[in-house]
């Protein structure tokens, strides 16, 4: 396996007193490594959890001088809670430098949303969609700031075929439900938003990112093999596999929120190394990297995803144009 890709250690000597974040899905994962590094640098980070308990539990020991996470309800497979959680994020504060869309969910089996989306489209691309959009105004006025979407390398398919967004029927209402191409699908949406996002905000401060985070050993493949499968006997393979720590499985998210030359790549995808990659050439990851699939690239389908998620969450289009 190619070595994993490490932030610059003076990435993690920046003092991020005052600042502000907030990370989905903190309470696990590689989302409770970027909250813990975060707090360490000073910084206050809203732990953006589903199950609230489950977030006081993982960050209550997140706690010093400057810094310190704070945890507030938000279900992504609901947009009122979604919306719900802006009310309250901006009752208490009123600047936010970075967030970081970092939540997800893999492989469920067929499922809709609260508001009736298929269930990996609505959590992992609308609900932050949702997000995203109803914090622009505070992200500009805290510019420079930066929004940190987090994909995968699934977004570029497997096997040497192409993942594709299918905005004619992206809840698999007339197509045979499969869980990859959902989960595929859902994080390609995620790339051409952030890319999307990135041209919308340009001249504003405010950059935009992708990411792969790696392949790190965490709850996420819970509904593709038991957890007991991956923690006892996948556990002696993990390291010929390549699977990542919590704390490898967020540094290309840190990388992307701290280092000085990111914004000047704003729209970029950013991935870890990966053998998912069908091209060889592809499989060390990059900082950033092209993307290897060609709908990432293509502007009328961004245009009409914009459009789509707009009007599938209830946003006037033209009030979603920054
Ligand atoms: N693990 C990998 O190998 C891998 C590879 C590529 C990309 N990724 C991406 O990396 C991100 C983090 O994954 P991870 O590996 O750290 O997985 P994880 O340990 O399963 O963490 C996922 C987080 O998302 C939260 N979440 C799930 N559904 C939610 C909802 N409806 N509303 C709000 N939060 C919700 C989970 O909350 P609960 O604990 O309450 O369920 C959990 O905090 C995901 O976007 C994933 O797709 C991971």
């Amino acid at each position: 396996m190619p070595r994993t890709l490490m932030c610059d250690p003076a990435l993690f000597e920046k003092d991020l007193s005052g600042k502000v974040y907030i990370v989905t899905g903190a309470n696990s994962g590689s989302g409770i490594a970027t909250t813990e590094q975060l707090v360490r640098q000073g910084a206050t980070v809203v732990a953006a959890c589903r199950r609230v308990d489950a977030g006081e539990e993982a960050t209550r020991h997140l706690v010093n001088e400057q810094g310190r996470a704070e945890v507030m309800a938000l279900d992504l497979d609901s947009l009122q809670s979604v919306r719900s959680f802006v009310e309250t994020f901006r009752a208490k504060h009123d600047s936010l430098h970075g967030l970081v869309n970092n939540a997800g969910v893999m492989n469920t089996p067929e499922g809709r949303t609260k508001d009736g989306f298929e269930t990996q489209f609505g959590v992992n691309h609308l609900g932050h969609f949702l997000l995203t959009e109803l914090l622009l105004d505070t992200l500009k006025a805290s510019a420079p700031s930066r929004v940190v979407c987090v994909s995968s390398v699934a977004h570029a398919g497997m096997r040497g075929v192409h993942a594709t967004l299918d905005l004619d029927d992206p809840h698999f209402d007339q197509r045979s439900y499969d869980a990859t191409a959902a989960y595929n699908q859902s994080k390609l949406a995620v790339v051409i938003y952030a890319r999307h996002l990135a041209k919308r905000l340009e001249g504003t401060g405010v950059s935009v990112f992708s990411t792969h985070p790696g392949w790190i050993r965490s709850n996420l493949a819970k509904h593709t093999m038991p957890l007991w499968v991956q923690n006892v006997l996948m556990r002696p393979l993990s390291g010929p596999l390549g699977l990542l720590s919590y704390e490898e499985g967020a540094q290309t998210q840190l990388h992307c929120l701290l280092d000085d030359d990111a914004p000047a790549h704003s729209g970029e995808y950013y991935s870890q190394n990966s053998v998912l990659y069908s091209d060889k050439a592809n499989r060390p990851g990059g900082w950033p990297m092209k993307s290897p699939n060609p709908h990432v690239y293509d502007d009328q389908l961004a245009d009409r995803l914009q459009e789509v998620s707009a009007k599938m969450v209830g946003l006037d289009v033209g009030s979603s144009s920054a």
